[in-house]
């Protein structure tokens, strides 16, 4: 029987323990330091989190037959290159792979090296040569800092004088400290947005069903941006035909990229796509599940993860034979109001047992057998149905049976 380690503790990874929890072949999946869902989760164990060393130890003393890290943190700080350094089996990028999400710059000349569609850019390091490259060009613009910013380090400039501002704001007053340390200025895409997973193992690349986020916290897509309200899967733009081009102009151009670069590893390319007339565009990469986008499509899957994943590992995920449910999932995100500013934590959450939809805390923690809120984002209903309407249905019924103090939600999730 198969022990498993999961490093993180939001709702991506509770659904990663509940997923692999589910194959026979899985005895128990420790999470680190996982959370008040993954707590009551059946053959899943929360133990503490230290430091990386601290989880390969642990992974080393118990035998631990395959980690799975869930945030981009742990991927850029070599989580994957110390594991296997110790011969420890673990799912993920290797650091200079992890880097294509961790650097944009990294991640643009990576894509024009390449050939792989996407948005024109320049490059700087020094803030008086971004703002004299900035004369002579028309806007909108997009700013973003080079680094890891929780998200926060992309500025949408619809004037020359806004976008003089956001390098400013980036390299002078360090908004996002040493993320900021170089920008990356391209052409705004005008547009519609979407996201796919895949899996990677060196060899063959296998896309998983598309997912649509929302990124905002109020409805309609307004006010500020947030890690994620809710997604459904899949994404209704993603027709047969943009995915046709999604494939020949993105993914193909990414793996031949990969193989270029020896870059050997076996783990998950989530490609943040724009879709217009021009076709399909490349934002970003991020080397990791998608959160909340692996809460809402880890349940499409019909199969045991447990196999899939210790089979992408050896290079053989191609043998895997990979079957989607022809259904649609819809997942809403509760949150605790004045997220994503400040907001309370402590309530205690109730009616989330027994109910039709599977509940994936994100930010809660079990103290006395009761569920306390303890984070913005805490928690995401995801349904099913054979349509988006009835996924949806199912979703927002339950989530109307959950109570914490001051729950905040969009009520326009897929619609
Ligand atoms: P990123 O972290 O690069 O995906 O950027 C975060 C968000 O900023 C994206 O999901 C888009 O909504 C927006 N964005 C990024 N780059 C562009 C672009 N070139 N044109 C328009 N919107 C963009
Ligand atoms: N939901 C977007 C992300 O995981 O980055």
């Amino acid at each position: 029987m198969k022990k498993i380690l999961i490093i993180g503790s939001g709702g991506r990874e509770h659904v990663l323990a509940s997923s692999l929890a589910a194959s026979e072949k899985v005895e128990t999946v420790f999470c680190a330091p996982g959370n008040g869902g993954t707590a009551l989760e059946g053959k899943c164990v929360n133990i503490p989190f230290d430091s990386l060393e601290g989880m390969a130890d642990f992974a080393a003393r118990n035998h631990i037959d395959l980690t799975i890290p869930g945030a981009e943190v742990y991927l850029c700080d070599g989580v994957v290159d110390l594991f296997r350094s110790r011969g420890l089996k673990i799912f993920g990028p290797h650091k200079a792979a992890a880097m294509l999400e961790g650097s944009k710059a990294l991640a643009k000349d990576f894509m024009k090296k390449h050939a792989v569609k996407t948005a024109a850019y320049e490059r700087f390091d020094k803030a008086a040569d971004a703002l004299a490259y900035l004369k002579g060009t028309d806007s909108p613009l997009v700013v973003k800092a080079d680094g890891l910013a929780a998200g926060k380090g992309v500025i949408i400039c619809r004037t020359r004088e806004e976008a003089e501002r956001a390098v400013n704001q980036i390299m002078v007053e360090e908004a996002f400290g040493s993320a900021g340390s170089e920008v990356v200025i391209e052409e705004f895409l005008e547009g519609k947005e979407a996201s796919i997973l895949a899996l990677y193992d060196g060899k063959t690349i296998i896309p998983f069903v598309s997912a649509k986020d929302h990124k905002k916290i109020g409805e309609g897509e307004t006010g500020l941006n947030t890690g994620g309200m809710g997604v459904i899967a899949p994404n209704p733009l993603v027709s047969e035909e943009v995915m046709a081009q999604f494939v020949r102009d993105i993914m193909e151009p990414t793996v031949a990229g990969l193989k270029r670069e020896n870059m050997d590893f076996a783990g998950i390319i989530f490609f943040g796509l724009m879709i217009n007339d021009g076709g399909v565009y490349l934002l970003e990469y991020n080397m990791r599940f998608g959160d909340p986008e692996a809460q809402t499509v880890l349940p499409l899957f019909e199969g045991d993860w447990y196999d899939f994943l210790s089979l992408s590992l050896e290079g053989r995920a191609g043998d895997y034979p990979v079957k989607w449910k022809k259904a649609h999932s819809c997942c809403v995100v509760m949150a605790s109001g004045g997220y994503p500013e400040s907001y309370g934590k402590g309530y205690e959450i109730t009616g989330y047992a027994g109910l039709e939809s599977k509940v994936f805390i994100a930010g809660a923690e079990l103290k006395e057998n009761r569920l306390l809120t303890s984070g913005g984002r805490v928690l995401n209903v995801v349904a099913q149905g054979k349509t988006l309407e009835e996924a949806r249905k199912k979703a927002y019924g339950d989530l109307k049976k959950i109570h914490f103090d001051r729950a905040a939600f969009r009520k326009d999730i897929g619609l």
